[in-house]
């Protein structure tokens, strides 16, 4: 048994094409067939079709790592296209059935299983690989959060979490998420840590206090940061038995989400804070990689070697913000990733197609910077109900599948797709392919092997 697992890791490093390198282990048919006792014959093409989910395996307890400006996986280049799903841990769009738990005064409830598994069958077949999700990493100052307040761990609101990493990994996708959010939203954020402090400041008061940013500089706020940091990382997932500090699906952690300091966009984060919470996060988790949460590129951080990735958001879409962005981080010798984009083709930026032209050209050289791009924001069905699709108010909703999109939304989503693909060397056209919704959902019975 040993033996097997270890030919098939040099069997995955190597990456051969699957035509080929199955018939280099027919040596194991005698040893697979020992494993299945009144099993039939085992031809060439049946172990290859046994060996496959093994090597999806080897993949996917294999972590991401960084080699200067570009990600590897089991030594081939990573691309990390993807969307945000920002609700995977609590949702704020769908009124559960009564009983459930439900804080009214948000409409925060947490998702149904089979809306978080129909998510990750969307993203397989859209060609996707990474998953930028607030909720996973931001869960503080509500009865339905993982903070409600300091030093109450409410741990019921780590079943949703769990759900949503166990499925991302069985469906071969990664995450990363923000840590706290620069707002005041319903999953939370730094203002929490700040009222909570005593600093009596909310998100919509303009201009913002500049105790704001006693956020960054606080002993007692980052201590009670870094304490619920600890608390997430250290959770142990009882789909995998392993804490989220330790499982490879969860790339890194991100900062925050679209951080500054007391006015929209100033990149005011502090270096001392960022180079600290960084730390933090490679103490708990020595292979997880820091995403830079600052709101765009900030040269300022540059020197903090913690950092593996910067990255953007882009509303809308603007090649040559892009193209800074990549040509300043790849002279810091790191990594790029668009971490937001208007996907719609409404607004008046460039068109979605010259954006990923930028992006794919920089993931043909021989060390990429740009990883990829992950397109605000993707939605499904209202699992069970596969009849209707859950939306948002924000406008950049994708509901991949839905008869109501427009001819116009259909094409945005087809490029997405087939930029996704294009990433990985694959040639796809602009068909969808329909993705079943998992209606009455039974645990077990899921899309639980999706070799990708
Ligand atoms: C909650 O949802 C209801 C029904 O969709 C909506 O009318 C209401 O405005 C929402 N409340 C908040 C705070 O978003
Ligand atoms: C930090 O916050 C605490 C309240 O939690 C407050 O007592 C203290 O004065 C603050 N420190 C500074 C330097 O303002
Ligand atoms: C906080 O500030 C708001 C105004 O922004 C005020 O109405 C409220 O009374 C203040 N709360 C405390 C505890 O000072
Ligand atoms: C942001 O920091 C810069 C210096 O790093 C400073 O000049 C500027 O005033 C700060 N802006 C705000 C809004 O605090
Ligand atoms: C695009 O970004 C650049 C900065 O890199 C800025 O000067 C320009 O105004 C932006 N264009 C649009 C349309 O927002
Ligand atoms: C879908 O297309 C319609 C019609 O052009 C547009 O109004 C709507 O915003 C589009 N939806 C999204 C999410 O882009
Ligand atoms: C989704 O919400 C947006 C913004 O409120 C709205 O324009 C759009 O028509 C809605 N789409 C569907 C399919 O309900
Ligand atoms: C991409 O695929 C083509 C044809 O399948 C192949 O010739 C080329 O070498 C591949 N390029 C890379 C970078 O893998």
């Amino acid at each position: 048994m040993k033996l097997l697992v270890l030919s098939l890791v040099s069997l995955a490093a190597a990456a051969p094409s699957p035509p080929t390198w199955a018939s280099k282990f027919q040596n194991l048919a005698p040893m697979l067939k020992s494993m299945i006792p009144q099993g039939g014959p085992l031809s060439p093409q049946i172990i290859q079709t046994l060996l496959e989910p093994n090597v999806a395996n080897v993949a996917r307890n294999s972590y991401v790592y960084r080699e200067g400006t570009s990600l590897y996986l089991l030594g081939d280049k990573w691309t990390a296209s993807g969307a945000n799903v920002y609700w995977l841990g609590l949702d704020e769009n769908v009124v559960p059935p009564a009983g459930e738990p439900f804080y009214a005064p948000t409409n925060a409830s947490y998702p149904t299983k089979g809306r978080t598994t129909e998510v990750m069958a969307t993203l397989v077949t859209m060609g996707a690989k990474l998953i930028r999700s607030q909720t996973l990493g931001v869960s503080t100052g509500n009865p339905l959060s993982l903070l409600p307040s300091p030093g109450n761990y409410n741990e019921a609101a780590f079943e949703s979490m769990d759900w949503a990493i166990f499925q991302a990994r069985q469906h071969g996708l990664r995450i990363f998420a923000p840590l706290t959010d620069n707002y005041d939203y319903y999953h939370g954020g730094k203002f929490n840590f700040l009222r909570w402090a005593g600093f009596n400041i909310t998100g919509s008061q303009n201009p913002l206090s500049p105790d704001t940013l006693q956020f960054y500089t606080n002993a007692t706020i980052i201590g009670t940061f870094k304490d619920y940091i600890s608390h997430l990382m250290t959770h142990v997932n009882p789909y995998t038995g392993i804490t989220y500090a330790a499982d490879p699906t969860i790339i890194g952690y991100e900062t925050g989400n679209e951080l500054g300091g007391v006015k929209f966009g100033d990149k005011n984060v502090s270096v001392e804070w960022t180079r600290e919470i960084c730390r933090h996060i490679k103490t708990l988790g020595p292979n997880k990689l820091c995403i830079d949460g600052t709101y765009g590129i900030q040269p300022l951080h540059f020197p903090i070697t913690e950092i593996d990735i910067f990255s953007d958001h882009f509303y809308p879409l603007n090649n040559t913000k892009l193209s800074t962005g990549i040509a300043q981080v790849e002279s810091t010798d790191r990594v790029y990733i668009a971490g937001e984009i208007d996907w719609t083709g409404n607004s008046n930026g460039d068109s979605l197609q010259s954006f990923y032209d930028v992006i794919l050209q920089d993931q043909l050289k021989e060390k990429p910077t740009v990883a990829g791009s992950m397109f605000w924001s993707l939605f499904g069905h209202d699992v069970p109900d596969c009849t209707r699709f859950v939306n948002h108010s924000d406008g950049f909703a994708l509901q991949y599948g839905n008869p109501l999109n427009t001819a116009k939304n259909n094409t945005q989503i087809s490029t997405i797709r087939e930029h996704y693909f294009a990433m990985q060397n694959i040639t796809v056209d602009s068909y969808l392919p329909a993705v079943a919704c998992p209606h009455n959902f039974i645990p077990g019975y899921e899309a639980e092997y999706t070799y990708f």
